[in-house]
């Protein structure tokens, strides 16, 4: 099954919810997503089930990875019973989870336990001042770092650590970052901030391209390029030179990686999203709880992807090649409005 650019469907990305327990400013503003805001009703939300007939059917078109996202997946109530579910589906080789860690300590082992091959922790920051400023609560470091050390012992690992990186905000713990995961079996991934949704404010100032990263990094320990484990893969891996261990950049921005996109994502209320940036999804859900079969929910799920033509970051970076002293203070041009990261899963 391919798309209109010849880009067969490998990955879906599920999200479980919409809620999260952190309010990173860049993510969820407490603006747009305070006290007044509209979390999805549960009768709203696609049950454990109705997701697993969807994976099992885009299973049979030739999807292999499955990762779970939010908002934030483990405050979903018996996120591990979906766990069990989607490891059971014939074809599927990969099933991981994107997590702020701060509830995975304690339910490491039974995610493990359950089938979960990986987990990926978002941390943004060492310093509690910095984290707290980032998540708009005060999170404590320890907590998500002994989430990540519950999830290495229950053999969730490689563990990859995210580390969205925005200039004047956490690019000061670049050094740091990298120091603390060197010589451990986590791998650190240093991610361009990407302008997803409509909320955050993104502007092209606020990025530090992979390549800056990449020299900050090397100027204290030199690093080695290494070739990409996965077709599609969106991390480009480096080693230090040193032998203290693996580090990822992922360039969203400055260098895109549409021409290999291979993912599919489902939102918490049962819409296939083709694209992370992408205005509108594909209402499953209504399919589903109108009693639809399996084949049809396969033709329907066919359909969508043989359509496909998105490559919105290739897009955005013909349009506006390179960040200059020129462009760099204004905000790109207005766009269509794009679905928010919480509710699609990044
Ligand atoms: P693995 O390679 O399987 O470990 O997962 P991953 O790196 O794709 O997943 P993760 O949830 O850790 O995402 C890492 C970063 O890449 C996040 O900032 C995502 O938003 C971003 N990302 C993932 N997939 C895409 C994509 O298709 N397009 C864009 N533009 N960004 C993506
Ligand atoms: N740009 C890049 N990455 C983002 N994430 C959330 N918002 C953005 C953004 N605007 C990251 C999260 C998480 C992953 C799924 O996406 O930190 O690690
Ligand atoms: Fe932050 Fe992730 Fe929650 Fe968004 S979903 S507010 S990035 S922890
Ligand atoms: Fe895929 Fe869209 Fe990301 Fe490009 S911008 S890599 S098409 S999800």
């Amino acid at each position: 099954m391919l798309d209109t650019l010849g880009r067969p469907m490998r990955d879906l990305r599920i999200s479980v919810t919409d809620r999260c327990n952190m309010r990173c400013r860049y993510c969820m503003p407490r603006e747009v997503f305070g006290a007044g805001h509209r979390f999805l009703p549960r009768d709203e939300l696609l049950s454990f089930e109705e997701i697993a007939r969807v994976a099992a059917v885009l299973a049979g078109h030739g999807v292999r990875k499955i990762r779970l996202t939010g908002g934030e997946p483990l405050l979903r109530r018996g996120l591990e019973n979906l766990v069990a579910m989607l490891a059971s589906i014939d074809g599927i080789e990969d099933l991981s989870l994107t997590t702020n860690g701060l509830l995975l300590a304690r339910r490491a082992q039974a995610l493990a336990d359950a089938g979960l091959n990986r987990v990926t922790v978002s941390l943004d920051a060492l310093d509690p001042a910095t984290l707290h400023r980032i998540a708009d609560a005060p999170v404590a470091p320890e907590r998500i770092l002994d989430g990540i050390e519950a999830a290495t012992d229950a053999g969730l690992g490689p563990v990859k650590v995210n580390m969205v990186v925005r200039r004047g905000v956490n690019d000061g713990e670049l050094i740091v970052m990298a120091n603390r995961f060197r010589h451990s079996p986590q791998v650190l991934r240093f991610i361009e901030y990407m302008d997803v949704g409509s909320t955050n404010g993104w502007r092209r100032e606020h990025v530090v391209p992979a390549a800056e990263i990449l020299a900050r990094i090397s100027a204290r320990w030199p690093l080695e390029a290494l070739p990409p484990t996965t077709p599609g893969e969106v991390a480009t891996r480096y080693r230090y030179a040193d032998g203290a261990g693996e580090i990822g950049v992922i360039h969203a921005v400055t260098a895109p990686f549409c021409h290999g996109c291979t993912r599919a994502r489902l939102s918490a209320d049962g819409r296939l999203y083709t694209c992370l940036f992408a205005t509108d999804g594909h209402d499953l859900r209504e399919l589903l709880r109108a009693g639809a079969e399996d084949p049809e929910i396969a033709a329907a799920l066919a359909g969508v992807w043989a359509g496909r033509s998105d490559r919105y970051s290739a897009e955005r970076s013909a349009a506006r090649p390179a960040a200059s002293p020129r462009n760099a203070r204004r905000a790109d041009p207005p766009a269509r409005p794009r679905v928010e990261m919480s509710y699609i899963g990044g």
